[in-house]
């Protein structure tokens, strides 16, 4: 089932310069590839539209602030069971609950500081795309 998804590396992974180290672990999966790549500070407009379903819960505004707080790196990602695959490899969204070896657990600490976002469904992904690439929509 060849997919695709869209990644963040959030502004606190490419502060720490885990860049390169994330997305190697990307690129190692067999069949996977990157078709869109881009570093940029992300406006409020944005985000609003990003996490729009999140308005109003505790951690909205935390979030919003922090991943404007710095560059982030966009990428479009795809293959096989991509949209799952990537999510797997993020680990859950608090990094203490992470497993070792996922990119939380290896990386992160903080549950807002935690390093990935990646789309979570086929049609998250799809307006996340949109979203952050509209020529490749
Ligand atoms: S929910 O309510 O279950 O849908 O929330 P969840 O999927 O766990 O998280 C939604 C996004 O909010 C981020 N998040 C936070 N950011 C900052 N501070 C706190 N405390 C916090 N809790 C959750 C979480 O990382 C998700 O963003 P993405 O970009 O998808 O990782």
């Amino acid at each position: 089932m060849t997919q695709r998804t869209l990644v963040l590396l959030k502004p606190d992974a490419v502060r720490r310069g885990l860049t390169g180290e994330i997305i190697g672990r990307i690129e190692r999966k067999a069949d996977w590839r990157i078709t869109a790549l881009e570093l940029r500070t992300l406006d409020r407009a944005t985000l609003e539209q990003h996490y729009g379903e999140h308005v109003g819960k505790p951690f909205y505004e935390p979030l919003v602030e922090f991943m404007s707080s710095g560059p982030v790196v966009a990428l479009i990602v795809e293959g096989e069971r991509v949209i799952e695959g990537v999510r797997q490899l993020a680990g859950p969204t608090d990094p203490i609950a992470a497993a070792p070896g996922s990119i939380r657990g290896d990386y992160g600490v903080i549950v807002r500081e935690n390093l990935i976002h990646a789309s979570d469904s086929e049609q998250s992904a799809e307006r996340e795309v949109k979203l952050f690439f509209p020529h490749h929509a």
